[in-house]
This record gives structure tokens, C-alpha cells and sequence, in this order.
């Protein structure tokens, strides 16, 4: 079995602290730093973009996990890999052309990840199965952080079983959720197949961050156990 990542969405953290908070990430645990970027037409909402990843850049360990929510993704992925982005996902509902945006990523040299809302079927990311590094499966309509979670099991199991029958690579294929996870879901969203757990929310109100990941990562037991 994949051992389980987590991602810190800071998309929850307050952005005047932002400095403290990767720190606080870092040490909690979590292998990766979530960044959410939204350009209020792809989804209601508008976050962050290049010059805060920028200046974040060379500033932590964790792995750099940014997340597109953008219309035309594939205009921006030179700049994103400039600005240090080690993973970039973008949606495969986007304007930008799929398998052009995934090698535009990959020339870059940073990992390339596509993701599906929940309306968007498993099958849509089938094409691509060989092409990227890992698939973002939203566990809730993408656009604000404390939402409640939407149970894509059936989801995150079927691009699991495709990805072990399909996939001529060697390293598996990571499956990422993104939205309402906590102590709870995440047990969840793991038996079904996810192996990096996107959490904002959850992680930023706790006081103790490592603990929260630890309970985030921990082993689920089967019913057979
Ligand atoms: C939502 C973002 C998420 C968000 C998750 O569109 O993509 O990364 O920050 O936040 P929580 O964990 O609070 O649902
Ligand atoms: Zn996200």
C-alpha cells in the first residue's frame, strides 16, 4: 500500500502570517504545502498567484503542490515553474488543451497532475493515466475551503483499479482528494484509494498541527481486521 502524504491547503492560514505558517506546516509533519490558485472565472473565487509562490520559494522543505483553478492553465505554466512550483495540477474541465498542458509541465521538469470536480466522471482522466504523475479527485465543488465533504469512493477506487491495470510505469499512479478532509474522512477517502490528503481547514484551526497529520496518516483498518 502507498504510504499517506499530507498537503496543507493554506488557502485556510492567514495570509499576513503566511511565513509562520509554512513554518508551522513544515514542522508539523506534513510532506507538502497546498497552494490554491483561483482566477474568479474557472471558479467563484479569487486566491493568490505567482509572486506570493515566488516569494515562498526556497523558503520551506515541503514539496510545493499548486493547485490551478484557472480557465486557460496552459498560458501560465512557465510562470508557475519559475515560481517554484514542484507539482502542478490543473483541471481537466479547463479551457487548455489536456495532454499540450501536461507536457508543457512536464518540459518544465515539475510533476504533472490533472484533477476532476465532482460533477466530471473517472473515465475523463482515463486518456491520461500514463501521462502524469498524480490525479486530484475534489471531494467538494473547488472554490472555498470549509466545505463539507462529497464521498467520491466509488471514484477514487475506479482510477485506482484503472491505474494498477493500465499504467506501464513502475511508480504508481498518486490519487490526491481535496476538500472537507479531516480525522474522519480521511479514513474514508484512504480505503477507497487516496494516498496525499489535501486538508485546509481542518489543519489551520488546530493547535496541534502535528497531531492533526499524524491522525491524518494514520493506518485505516479493514473490516477483515
Ligand atoms: C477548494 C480548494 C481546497 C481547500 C480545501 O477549492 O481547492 O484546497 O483549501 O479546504 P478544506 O480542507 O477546508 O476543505
Ligand atoms: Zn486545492
Amino acid at each position: 500500500m502507498l504510504v499517506t502524504q499530507v498537503s496543507a491547503s493554506i488557502l485556510s492560514a492567514d495570509p499576513l502570517e503566511f511565513g509562520k505558517e509554512i513554518k508551522r506546516v513544515e514542522n508539523s509533519g506534513a510532506e507538502m504545502i497546498h497552494f490554491d490558485v483561483m482566477d474568479g472565472v474557472f471558479v467563484n473565487n479569487i486566491s493568490y498567484g505567482i509572486p506570493l509562490l515566488n516569494s515562498m520559494k526556497g523558503k520551506t522543505g515541503c514539496v510545493m503542490d499548486v493547485h490551478l483553478m484557472i480557465t486557460d492553465p496552459f498560458k501560465y505554466i512557465d510562470n508557475f515553474s519559475q515560481a517554484g512550483a514542484d507539482i502542478i495540477t490543473f483541471h481537466v474541465e479547463s479551457q487548455s488543451n489536456v495532454k499540450e498542458t501536461i507536457d508543457a509541465i512536464r518540459r518544465n521538469g515539475v510533476k504533472a497532475a490533472i484533477s476532476i470536480k465532482p460533477l466530471t466522471p473517472a473515465e475523463a482522466v482515463y486518456p491520461y493515466i500514463n501521462d502524469v504523475d498524480m490525479v486530484l479527485v475534489m471531494t467538494v465543488e473547488p472554490g472555498f475551503g470549509g466545505q463539507k465533504f462529497m464521498d467520491m469512493s466509488g471514484k477514487i477506487a475506479a482510477i485506482r483499479k484503472y491505474a494498477d491495470e493500465n499504467r506501464t510505469s513502475d511508480i504508481p499512479l498518486d490519487i490526491q482528494v481535496d476538500g472537507g478532509i479531516d480525522d474522519k474522512t480521511s479514513a474514508i477517502v484512504k480505503k477507497a484509494g487516496a494516498n496525499i490528503l489535501v486538508s485546509g481547514s481542518y489543519l489551520f484551526r488546530q493547535e496541534d498541527m502535528a497531531e492533526a497529520v499524524r491522525k491524518l496518516k494514520e493506518e485505516f483498518l479493514t473490516d477483515a481486521e
